[in-house]
């Protein structure tokens, strides 16, 4: 092939690149970022169940929810220029209501999971958490390990129907398994010596090491890794969008895990 040629076949592909190019409609973008900023709107999915990340009080309006997630998506609507709107949703109807499209996005301490991402986007990680363990510090000195707490002599609790419960029966097995339903007094089922461990969220824990001075975390690692994200439709412009915001937060300082355990200590003092 000579010069020519080349050359004359390179501009043949230009031409037919450009004319391609120009004969693409002028379609508008289809993104979900464009939905909210012409709407003016943003859609926040929230459980209202889960300190530090969302709360909602008995009787108070979804639109006063409260939470660190709370407080992130007010600032991310405040990013894109828009009102930030609540939206009631639920553990078990997470991901059939994002489908509905009653929310934009979801916040609410919201662990990302494959089974999530298999049918929905989850942003950047913005929080590290595990199970950890709590007991009372005057027992604090026993334990160094999990097998240190799977032991016979050893009285565990846990709240039945999640991810604690799990735990208890598989890595706990050793122990006196006990359960307690209610959610706001299985803290001091520990500290009022009924149990000597309950092993829940990092989070939560650490929150309560702080509110409690009979309870303490002796082991520092958590026995499991796991990350939040936000969960959003499929839309790879939103994801990108939510998630450069999400890194700016970051690099503010507005993601430490001290500050979520402020918030979440101010919940419980004012509700709990
Ligand atoms: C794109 O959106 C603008 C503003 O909403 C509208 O005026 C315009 O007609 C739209 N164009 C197309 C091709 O839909
Ligand atoms: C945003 O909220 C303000 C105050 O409630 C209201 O005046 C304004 O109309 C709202 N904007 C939109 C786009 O809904
Ligand atoms: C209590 O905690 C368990 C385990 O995390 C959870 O499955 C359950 O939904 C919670 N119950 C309430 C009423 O919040
Ligand atoms: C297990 O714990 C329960 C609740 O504290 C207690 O009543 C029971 O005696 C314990 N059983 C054993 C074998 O320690």
């Amino acid at each position: 092939m000579n010069r020519i040629t080349m050359t004359f076949q390179y501009i043949t592909i230009s031409a037919c690149l450009c004319a391609i190019a120009s004969a693409a409609p002028a379609v508008n973008s289809t993104s979900v970022l464009d939905t909210i900023l012409s709407r003016g709107e943003l859609l926040i999915g929230v459980t209202g169940d889960y300190i530090p990340f969302s709360f909602l009080a008995d009787g108070v309006d979804i639109q006063d929810v409260a939470g660190a997630d709370v407080d992130l998506g007010r600032a991310l609507a405040a990013s894109l220029g828009v009102n930030a709107t609540f939206v009631q949703t639920s553990w078990p109807t997470l991901l059939e209501d994002l489908h509905a499209g009653l929310y934009d996005i979801g916040m609410s301490g919201i662990t990302k999971t494959l089974v999530r991402q298999q049918v929905a986007y989850l942003s950047d990680s913005y929080m590290d958490f595990g199970k950890m363990a709590v007991v009372r510090c005057e027992d604090g000195d026993k334990y160094a390990s999990l097998d240190d707490l799977n032991q016979p002599t050893v009285t565990s609790v846990a709240n039945p129907g999640g991810t604690n419960e799990k735990f208890q029966l598989e890595h706990l097995d050793k122990t006196n398994q006990t359960t307690w339903p209610d959610n706001r007094s299985i803290y001091d089922r520990v500290a009022e010596g009924h149990a000597d461990v309950f092993v829940s969220d990092s989070v939560e824990v650490l929150l309560h090491v702080d509110l409690d001075e009979r309870l303490c975390a002796p082991i520092e690692e958590t026995f499991t890794q796991s990350e939040m994200g936000f969960l959003l439709p499929r839309d790879d412009i939103w994801l990108n969008y939510v998630n450069l915001w999400l890194h700016q937060e970051e690099v503010a300082g507005s993601l430490t895990m001290e500050s979520f355990i402020e918030k979440g200590e101010a919940l419980y003092v004012a509700n709990i």
